[in-house]
């Protein structure tokens, strides 16, 4: 072990790196001579060249055969999942009829919500379309589709402008339920789809009177198809309220609310919120 014990003093190191940068004897540079070098740098160049060609050929391919402002893979769940406004945790809407703090945060989530379907808002980004029918539009890139208008006003009583209280005051009380989007997707098939309510495992007990709005719980379907949040920023959900008109006080409501059309799916019992939504409702007095 002669090697361990050997001291060099600082001049060998040196010397040492001296000849590992320029080996006179054997001509080479930093280890290797001049001619493997420029192979070695060939070799790299050609290697990155190569590699970079490469990823520009994916990146290429990717986007040729892409288009922008439609997804490629869409989930296959084909049926809407169904949102409610106001959307409280859990799904639990509870208040006390007496007690206007109780209610004052479903009238003012719904305000909020439907402040972006005032009139005065939906006239300037949308345009009126003829009902009955699906909108179907040509035109690519971004903002070339218009929007179909939904004013609140077509919420009549649930509008929250005759009654800004939506009936939480009086125990009557509105909900409003959405269909979230699916791009390209044509709801019903032709066939207006409507939202019916009713009351889960609660024999004897009925869910009441109900009215919906707009008449018969239905979503026009001019509103479909929707294009994509690029092509068609402006577009705004279509809505349904249901209104309770004599549900009973004190009691736990569970509700379900589907909507119905053909190819809608809304009894899968692993799926909750496809095509159907279901929520509590708890009237104090
Ligand atoms: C929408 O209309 C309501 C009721 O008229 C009003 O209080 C609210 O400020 C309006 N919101 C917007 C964003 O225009
Ligand atoms: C969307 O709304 C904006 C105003 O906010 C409007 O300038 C634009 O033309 C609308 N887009 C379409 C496609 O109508
Ligand atoms: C819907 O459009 C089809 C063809 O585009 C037409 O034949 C049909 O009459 C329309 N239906 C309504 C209710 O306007
Ligand atoms: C809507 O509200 C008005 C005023 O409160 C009332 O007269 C009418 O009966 C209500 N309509 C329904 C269907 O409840
Ligand atoms: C939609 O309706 C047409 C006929 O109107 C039918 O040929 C087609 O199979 C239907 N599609 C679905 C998904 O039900
Ligand atoms: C609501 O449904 C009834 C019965 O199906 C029908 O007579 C009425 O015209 C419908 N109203 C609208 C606005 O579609
Ligand atoms: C709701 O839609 C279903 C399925 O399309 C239909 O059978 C039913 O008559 C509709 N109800 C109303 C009130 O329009
Ligand atoms: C609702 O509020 C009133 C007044 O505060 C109270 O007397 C009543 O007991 C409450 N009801 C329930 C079910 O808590």
């Amino acid at each position: 072990m002669a090697t361990f014990n050997e001291k060099k003093t600082c001049n060998q190191h040196m010397e040492e790196f001296k000849r590992f940068v320029w080996n006179p004897d054997t001509k080479e540079f930093m280890g290797r001579t001049p001619g493997k070098w420029v192979l070695i740098s060939l070799y790299y160049a050609a290697f990155y060249v190569v590699m970079c060609a490469l990823f520009a050929l994916a990146l290429f391919v990717l986007l040729t055969t892409t288009d922008p402002y439609t997804p490629t893979y869409q989930d296959q769940l084909k049926s809407p999942g169904v949102t409610i406004r106001p959307e409280p945790k859990d799904l639990k809407i509870s208040f006390n009829i007496s007690n206007p703090k109780s209610w004052q945060y479903y009238v003012n989530a719904l305000q909020h919500f439907l402040s972006a379907y005032n009139e005065s808002v939906q006239a300037k980004i949308s345009r009126n379309c003829t009902p009955g029918n699906y909108t179907f539009q040509t035109g690519y890139g971004p903002n070339s589709k218009y929007s179909c208008q939904f004013n609140r006003e077509i919420l009549k009583n649930c509008s929250g402008l005759e009654d800004p209280t939506f009936g939480y005051k009086t125990g009557q009380p509105c909900v409003l339920i959405r269909m979230n989007r699916i791009i390209n997707y044509l709801p019903g098939n032709g066939t207006t789809p409507n939202v019916t309510c009713g009351v889960l495992h609660a024999y004897p007990e009925s869910i009441g009177d109900v009215v919906f709005y707009p008449e018969n719980g239905t979503y026009d379907l001019s509103y479909f198809p929707y294009y994509g949040r690029q092509p068609q920023p402006n577009y705004t959900n279509p809505l349904v309220a249901v209104k309770f008109l004599s549900l009973k006080r004190n009691r736990h409501f569970e509700i379900q609310c589907k909507i119905n059309a053909p190819g809608i799916i809304n009894d899968n019992p692993y799926e909750k919120f496809e095509g159907r939504v279901i929520f509590h409702l708890d009237i104090q007095k």
